[in-house]
């Protein structure tokens, strides 16, 4: 992966791009770069990392073959909802892989991207608040799965995880990660049109599916019936009163 050939395809202008070959975490990586100063913009990718983080604190095993890539985002917050970006960075990761691959991936409410009913990648938006309450930076982390570790995947996640592609192929990250950052961008800059919201709900997979919500710490057995404008999932719940959930996770009940 070399940055000539990624910036040479972007549509976009974007800071900088900073390329690693491991890491601990790009998101923590770039969160240092973020309190010294780094731009709006600013994007780190890593071959692999030796502690990435998933929602929930959760580990995301991260070896060689995929994707880690986190972005710098320093808009004015009080513009528009920035719950609203982990949804449409699932967007633009699942229109990438589709563009890329030909194949149809779909979105699991609310960060989970998958391909034929394995996760394929993750997202994880972290933000840091300053004195006054405000939004003063995002960083939106995401995970590709992109082509099969060498090895295959580790024990506990290999029924449950899917690469994009079997096989090595060494132009295919430059190319899925100009698309990625030019899909990104394209959705950003319509953010307060939401042009990523009817995808995301076209594309979700737990609508009119019987789940089970983990919600602060609590788990409710549930049908999902909408997403609504602000990416909420709007759930039935057995006495056919509805919640709506901005946080939490869901399962399908068959799974
Ligand atoms: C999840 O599925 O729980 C979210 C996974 C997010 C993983 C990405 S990889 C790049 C960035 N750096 C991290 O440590 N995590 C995110």
């Amino acid at each position: 992966m070399k940055k000539e050939e990624i910036l040479s395809n972007l549509e976009f202008d974007i800071s900088d791009i900073v390329l690693l070959d491991s890491v601990t975490s790009t998101n923590d990586y770039l969160k240092k770069l973020a309190l010294n100063g780094a731009k709006d913009g600013t994007i780190v990718i890593a071959k692999s990392q030796t502690k990435g983080k998933g929602t929930k604190g959760r580990t995301f095993i991260s070896k060689e073959g995929g994707l880690y890539l986190s972005i710098l985002l320093k808009p004015d917050f009080r513009a528009f909802d920035a719950t609203l970006i982990t949804p449409l960075t699932a967007v633009a990761v699942s229109e990438t892989i589709a563009q890329i691959s030909g194949k149809t991936p779909q979105i699991k409410w609310v960060n989970d991207v998958y391909l034929e009913d394995k996760k394929v990648a993750g997202i994880l938006c972290e933000s840091s608040i300053d004195s006054a309450g405000k939004t003063a930076y995002l960083i939106v982390g995401i995970g590709v799965n992109l082509i099969k570790p060498k090895g295959g995947f580790d024990d506990e996640i290999c029924d449950i995880a899917t690469a994009v592609f079997e096989e090595e192929n060494t132009e295919i990250f430059s190319q899925f990660v100009s698309a990625l950052i030019n899909n990104f961008y394209n959705f950003y800059a319509q953010i307060d049109n939401k042009t990523f919201l009817e995808k995301y709900r076209r594309q979700n997979f737990v609508l009119g599916k019987e789940v089970l919500v983990l919600n602060n710490n609590q788990t409710l057995t549930a049908k999902a019936v909408w997403i609504d404008d602000n990416c909420r999932l709007v759930v039935e719940l057995p006495d056919k009163s509805l919640k709506t959930l901005s946080s939490g996770e869901v399962i399908l009940k068959n799974d």
